[in-house]
């Protein structure tokens, strides 16, 4: 099976753990998209939908799906979204679209989180990914001579601007195999406004497309 059928067999499968009257949030990224066009499809009636970037508001109000604030819902039932890598416990590593800290926030909002992806992301140490860092622009080159010391390789996302006005750098060369310890760790730098490692927001569930169909992984 290709990557494509994988992304699509992959959403359809989550759209199918999504109860009627649910609090949703909804990831970023390519995989989320065929998640959401299967949620419409499947026309399941939502509490609410809280959404972690404006493309996935765009994508979300093109099928007629509202999207609310945060700020009013509350916390919510469930989040599903991509990740870039996922490791044995649930640790990820996102912010490959540079959508890391919106997820991040509505990830801890959300009493479960699903995570959807193909067998390929599924890794044994995350760190093979360059790690996003979502960074205030004054503090870009401080916060790269931080990631140096800590043995990584910081690159800057030319042209890149996140939703909320601020730059990415993606670090390659970084062994987590702490994922919990690294991610204190880089989000105590001052700069920084959040990593792309999601070891407190870990997944509780994994769906995996494989060639044999969608995997069930629980933690
Ligand atoms: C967005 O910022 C990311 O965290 C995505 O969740 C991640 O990059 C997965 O995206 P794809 O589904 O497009 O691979």
């Amino acid at each position: 099976m290709d990557q494509d059928s994988k992304k699509t067999a992959v959403g359809r499968a989550a759209a199918a753990e999504v109860p009627d009257g649910c609090r949703l949030g909804v990831g970023t990224g390519s995989t989320v998209n065929r998640f959401i066009d299967a949620l419409a499809e499947r026309g399941v009636a939502l509490a609410c939908v809280v959404s972690s970037s404006e493309a996935t508001t765009t994508r979300l109000q093109g099928h007629g799906i509202a999207v609310s604030d945060l700020n009013s819902t509350g916390d919510l039932d469930l989040y599903i979204d991509g990740a870039d890598e996922i490791d044995g416990a649930g640790h990820m590593i996102k912010g490959g679209g540079g959508a890391l800290t919106r997820e991040k926030i509505v990830a801890a909002a959300s009493r479960r989180f699903i995570c959807i992806v193909d067998d390929s992301k599924v890794v044994r140490v995350l760190g093979d990914f360059p790690l996003p860092v979502e960074v205030i622009p004054m503090a870009r080159s401080y916060v790269a001579r931080q990631m140096v010391k800590l043995g990584g390789l910081p690159e800057y996302r030319e042209g890149f601007v996140t939703d909320n006005g601020n730059v990415i750098l993606d670090v390659r060369h970084l062994d987590i195999v702490d994922p919990v310890r690294l991610e204190d760790r880089i989000n105590s730098i001052p700069g920084v406004v959040t990593v792309g490692i999601f070891g407190h927001q870990k997944a509780h569930l994994t769906l995996a497309a494989t060639d044999d169909g969608v995997r069930r992984i629980e933690y």
